[in-house]
C-alpha cells in the first residue's frame, strides 16, 4: 500500500506540474490521454491493486479515484482558464477602431467608353442625335453605297473579316451614314459611336477590334467651314482649350474633298523633336473627313446640288492615346487594374 501511495503522490505531482504549464489546449488533451486515458498512468497504477492483501484494496481504490476526481477537475480549471486568456487576447487584437477601414473596391468607367460619352455629349449639346449601327453589315453598306463598287482598290484598305460572301463584320462606322440617310429626309446630324473590326496586325496603333465615332450633317449650304468648326470644339472638349486642329488632304471615296483629321499633340505641342506620341511631328491622328460624296448623296436619293453633307470617323482608342498620353493602344484592352485605375 505504501509503495502505491508513494508512486501515486509523485504521479499527481508530475501531472500538477505539467498540467500548470501547458500553453494550450491541444496540450491538456494529450496530458489527459497520458495520464487519464485507457492506457496512462492512473491504468497502470490501477493494476498495482491487485497485489495487495485484500482487505486494502477497497482503500487503495478509492484513494486513486479520489486522486483522479483531483486531476480531472484541475484539468478543467486549467482548459478554462486558457479560453478566457485566449478571447482576451484575441479582443485586444483586433478592436483598433483607429484603424483606417478597408474601402471597398470601386469599378469605373472603361476610358474607351468615357471618350465615347463625352464625344456624344459634345455633339449632343449641338442638336446632334445618337444612332447605334449593326456590327454585321452587308457590303453593300459597308462599300457599294459608299462609292467602293467591288473593284474599287480601296476595298482593300479596309481588311476585313467576312462571315459569307456579302456580310462582313463593319470595318467603319461609315454604314450608318447610309442607313440613315436612307431612313430620314434632310437636315440630319447624328454621331454613330461603336465597335468596328479589321484583319490589322496589332501593334502600338492598331487593334483588330476597335471603335469609331462617326459624325454625319446633311442639309442645305453646308460647308467645310462648319466641320472645321465642329471638330476644333470636339479636340478643345477633349484635350484642352489649346489645341489645334490640322486638315491634311487625303482620300476617301465616299467625301470630296477629303480629309485626314490631326491633332496637336497634348504631350509635347510640337516643342519635342523626340516625343514618342508624335514622333516628334507635332502632330497626332485622329481620323478621316469630308465633304459626302456627291454619289453618295445619289445613292441614298438626295439632290446634291439642293443637299450638302459632311462626315467624319475618328478612332477611339486614338483620341484615348492622345487623351490620356498612353504610348500603346494594347493597354485599352489588356484589363490591367493599375493601368485602368491611374485612368479612372
Ligand atoms: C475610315 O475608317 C473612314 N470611314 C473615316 C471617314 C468617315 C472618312 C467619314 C471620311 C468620312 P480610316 O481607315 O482612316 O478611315 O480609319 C479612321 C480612323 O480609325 C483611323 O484614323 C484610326 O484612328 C482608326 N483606326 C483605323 N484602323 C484602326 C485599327 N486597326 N486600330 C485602331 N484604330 C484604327
Amino acid at each position: 500500500m505504501t509503495e502505491l501511495s508513494e508512486s501515486l503522490a509523485a504521479l499527481e505531482r508530475g501531472f500538477a506540474a505539467a498540467v500548470d504549464a501547458a500553453a494550450d489546449e491541444q496540450t491538456l488533451e494529450s496530458l489527459r490521454i497520458a495520464y487519464l486515458g485507457r492506457s496512462g498512468e492512473v491504468t497502470k497504477l490501477r493494476r498495482l491493486i491487485g497485489r495487495l492483501p485484500e482487505d486494502q484494496r477497497p482503500s487503495a481504490g478509492k484513494t486513486i479515484n479520489d486522486a483522479v476526481t483531483k486531476m480531472e477537475l484541475r484539468l478543467q480549471e486549467i482548459a478554462e482558464s486558457l479560453a478566457s486568456r485566449n478571447v482576451e487576447s484575441e479582443l485586444a487584437e483586433s478592436i483598433d477602431v483607429t484603424f483606417p477601414a478597408i474601402a471597398p473596391l470601386r469599378g469605373s468607367l472603361h476610358p474607351v467608353r468615357r471618350i465615347v460619352e463625352q464625344s456624344c455629349a459634345y455633339f449632343i449639346r449641338h442638336g446632334f442625335a445618337v444612332a447605334i449601327g449593326r456590327e454585321a453589315e452587308p457590303d453593300y453598306y459597308n462599300f457599294d453605297a459608299l462609292n467602293i463598287p467591288s473593284d474599287h482598290p480601296a476595298r482593300e484598305s479596309f481588311d476585313s473579316f467576312w462571315l459569307s460572301d456579302t456580310i462582313l463584320l463593319r470595318p467603319h462606322t461609315s454604314p450608318m451614314q447610309i442607313r440613315t440617310m436612307q431612313q430620314h429626309r434632310p437636315p440630319i446630324a447624328i454621331i454613330a459611336p461603336g465597335k468596328c473590326f479589321r484583319r490589322d496586325s496589332v501593334d502600338a496603333r492598331h487593334l483588330f477590334q476597335f471603335h469609331q465615332i462617326e459624325g454625319l450633317l446633311v442639309a442645305e449650304d453646308i460647308h467645310m467651314g462648319h466641320l472645321k468648326g465642329m471638330l476644333t470644339g470636339l479636340c478643345r472638349e477633349l484635350f484642352g482649350s489649346s489645341q489645334q486642329v490640322r486638315f491634311r488632304p487625303s482620300y476617301f471615296p465616299f467625301t470630296e474633298p477629303s480629309a485626314e483629321v490631326d491633332t496637336t499633340c497634348p504631350k509635347c505641342a510640337g516643342r519635342a523633336s523626340s516625343c514618342n506620341m508624335c514622333g516628334g511631328s507635332g502632330w497626332i491622328e485622329l481620323g478621316g473627313a469630308g465633304m459626302v460624296h456627291p454619289n453618295v448623296l445619289r445613292e441614298v436619293g438626295y439632290d446634291p446640288s439642293v443637299y450638302s453633307g459632311w462626315a467624319f470617323g475618328f478612332g477611339v482608342e486614338r483620341l484615348g492615346l492622345a487623351r490620356y498620353e498612353v504610348d500603346d493602344i494594347r493597354r485599352f484592352i489588356n484589363s490591367d487594374q493599375d493601368f485602368l485605375q491611374q485612368l479612372s
